[in-house]
């Protein structure tokens, strides 16, 4: 054998121990590929040697040729198999970061707000006495929210309701009672339509939001009484907070009532004792009563205003606070708790 080709031959064989010898050296695919170049890339170090195999004599040239693709075919399944351990050895890594057993996240359930809760038991309630639901804007006109209802204008009433006003004749419905005007207008008695919705007052303390919700009741037909208010509203009020709740009507005042009534009931804290664990109860504040709504029989002006006969038709009509009711049945003590939006209040009523 030629020196020449003998000089060929060793020269790739020390090519592929030096390959070898970087077993291990590669710590990450990137690294292994810069080895892969170094070695069989089209300027590395296998392509390097090859180039004395163009000026080798024809007779050598098959064996040289065949030993440089021995050597080729070694270094790629050498660097092949260090790329699947390095693959491997990743892929194990992975795993060992993955707990299997662990809980999954939970989906966030949602659920409804107290509000929402009262006035769909309040709706539920007055449905199955008989009642149906109706609609009106909360964006309303003077005539819906005041005129028509007996208010006129320079009535002491647009004083104590705080009015938020769009414009000169345009207001947010300071209560849910232009909604009996409406249903009035749209349909001829005998009629009994509760109207739950948003109410809008200038007001805000302690005790008061600007917003709020109200639930509307209004029954015309003929010889409605007042006995029928009241048999009503007892009915109402003992499904609504339990049969042993005792109901008082107070003498009250609304321009579109006569006469008016404000209704209390026994204290949902004290059960009426007016004193619990040995303290003035704090929800009655010691009276045993806490009001709820407000209602009257319809002032025959109203229906007037909306073309009814007061000789032939009489009704009721009553509007109930929907926070207040709330604070009443989950016993919360603060108002602006309702429009917080804290989640760990909210929760509880899921
Ligand atoms: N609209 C009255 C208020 O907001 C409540 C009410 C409604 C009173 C119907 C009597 C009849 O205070």
């Amino acid at each position: 054998m030629s020196d020449e080709l003998k000089t060929f031959l060793e020269g790739l064989d020390s090519l592929a121990r030096e390959c070898e010898a970087c077993k291990g050296q590669a710590a990450s695919l990137n690294e292994l590929e810069e080895i892969r170049v170094e070695y069989l890339g089209r300027k590395g170090k296998l392509a390097k040697s090859m180039g004395a195999l163009g000026k080798m004599p024809n007779e050598h040239k098959p064996e040289a040729g065949r030993k440089a693709n021995e050597v080729k075919q070694f270094l790629t399944s050498l660097i092949d198999g260090w790329q699947a351990e390095l693959v491997r050895a990743q892929d194990e890594a992975r795993l060992s970061r993955f707990d299997p057993s662990m809980p999954g996240r939970k989906p966030w359930a949602g659920s409804l707000h107290p509000v929402t809760l009262v006035m769909d038991e309040i709706s539920e309630i007055l449905v199955g006495l008989g009642f149906e639901h109706a609609t009106g804007p909360e964006v309303e006109n003077d005539w819906h929210n005041f005129e028509a209802l007996n208010i006129p204008p320079e009535h002491p009433a647009r004083d104590m309701q705080d009015t938020l006003y769009v414009s000169e004749n345009i207001v947010l419905r300071t209560h849910t009672s232009p909604v009996q005007v409406r249903s009035m207008l749209g349909k001829k008695p005998p009629l009994a339509v509760i109207c739950p919705g948003k109410v809008y007052r200038r007001d805000s303390d302690l005790t008061h939001t600007p917003m709020f919700h109200q639930i509307e009741g209004l029954l015309v037909d003929h010889e409605v009484s007042m006995s029928d208010l009241r048999g009503t509203l007892t009915a109402f009020v003992r499904q609504l907070f339990g049969k042993k709740t005792e109901v008082r009507f107070r003498p009250s005042f609304f321009p579109f009532t006569e006469p008016s009534a404000e209704v209390d009931i026994s204290c949902v804290m004290c059960g009426g004792k007016g004193h619990k664990d040995g303290s003035t109860c704090r929800v009655c504040k010691g009276t045993g009563w806490v009001e709820i709504l407000g209602c009257g029989m319809v002032d025959p002006n109203v229906f007037k205003s909306v073309g009814y006969d007061p000789e032939v038709y009489t009704g009721f009509a009553f509007g109930l606070g929907v926070e207040r009711v709330a604070m009443l049945k989950y016993g919360i003590g603060d108002l602006r708790m309702f429009f917080e939006n804290d989640v760990r209040f909210l929760e509880q009523f899921a």
